[in-house]
């Protein structure tokens, strides 16, 4: 079996140009623009990458962007009092902070202290509940994008075993509750599951945010699973040259799956997309207006 390739890459420009759409029409009829504010502290190299892809493709989506760029020496009473000014500005309808911040700063009170309202990235405790809840919340911009990716492939998760490897805040834990949330029967794997491969191999989907390359095996897939790929790992490739992979061995899962998502241009082009969906719904929210339809 050869899987069918999940093209985040086109899917994601195709949301992002109804986004636009919808960012036009909002303007057009309602004179409001969407605003997001990206705060990034220090100059770390691959957040600067972040933030920079960040903004082109908000300005892409007719929405207007700042960055705001605090010196790796911030403390963080300067960087709360950033984001007070930010949370208090009515022309700002999404906040933010890049992570990961220097050590002095604490994120998690750094992210308690954005408006929920205005919490883009849907880290903010209010929203992390209300996802918990079933309640209407922001939600975090790769589970998201996970999943719209997987139901590209199937109308209905209902009743999927889903499985999740990795139980970060940022991907794994809200990946499952999305997924809970389609009616998947979820399990949670981690570092100290015991044997992590008979465990993915009952996975109809399989999602893999390990954080390490090439982690997943093609046996530990189940004939015919769909397998999506959160990993972004910079590896040595041929003579030396720096490649891309993901958690998952591209090669060996592809002949084993139903449907996979590849790395680079899989999950990756989703993030941003669903962050201009957040900033969208956000901005609606803050202005008492319906959700567009996307
Ligand atoms: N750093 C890596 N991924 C993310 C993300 O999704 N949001 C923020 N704010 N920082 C990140």
């Amino acid at each position: 079996m050869s899987a069918r390739i999940i093209d985040g890459k086109s899917i994601a420009a195709e949301l992002r140009g109804r986004i636009a759409q919808a960012t036009a029409s909002l303007t057009a009829a309602h004179k409001v623009t969407p605003c997001i504010a990206v705060v990034l502290v220090g100059d770390d190299p691959a957040s600067t990458v972040y933030v920079r892809s960040k903004a082109k493709a908000v300005a892409e989506a007719g929405m207007r962007t700042f960055d705001r760029k605090l010196p790796a020496a911030t403390n963080e009473a300067e960087l709360r009092a950033v984001i007070a000014e930010l949370n208090a500005d009515r022309a700002v309808s999404g906040i933010l902070v890049q992570l990961p911040l220097p050590p002095q700063i604490d994120a998690h009170r750094i992210i308690s202290s954005i408006d929920p309202a205005k919490d883009v990235d849907g880290f903010h405790p209010i929203n992390v509940g209300r996802l918990a809840s079933g309640l209407p919340a922001l939600v975090p911009c790769t589970p998201l994008g996970c999943v719209m990716l997987a139901k590209t492939v199937h109308t209905s998760l209902a009743g999927f075993d889903a499985v999740v490897v990795g139980r970060s805040n940022i991907v794994g834990k809200p990946v499952a509750q999305l997924l809970l949330a389609e009616n998947c029967t979820v399990t949670i794997a981690h570092s100290k599951t015991r044997d992590l491969p008979a465990v993915c191999r009952r996975a109809d989907l399989l999602v893999a945010a390990i954080g390490r390359p090439e982690t997943v095996r093609g046996d530990w897939i189940k004939p015919g699973a769909t397998v999506i790929d959160v990993g972004i790992n910079r590896v040595a490739g041929e003579a030396g040259k720096p490649k891309l992979v993901g958690d998952v061995a591209y090669d060996e899962a592809a002949a084993v799956a139903g449907a996979i998502t590849p790395v680079p241009g899989g999950v990756g082009p989703m993030t941003i997309a669903c962050l201009l969906l957040n900033t969208l719904r956000a901005t609606c929210a803050q202005n008492g207006l319906a959700e567009p339809a996307i």
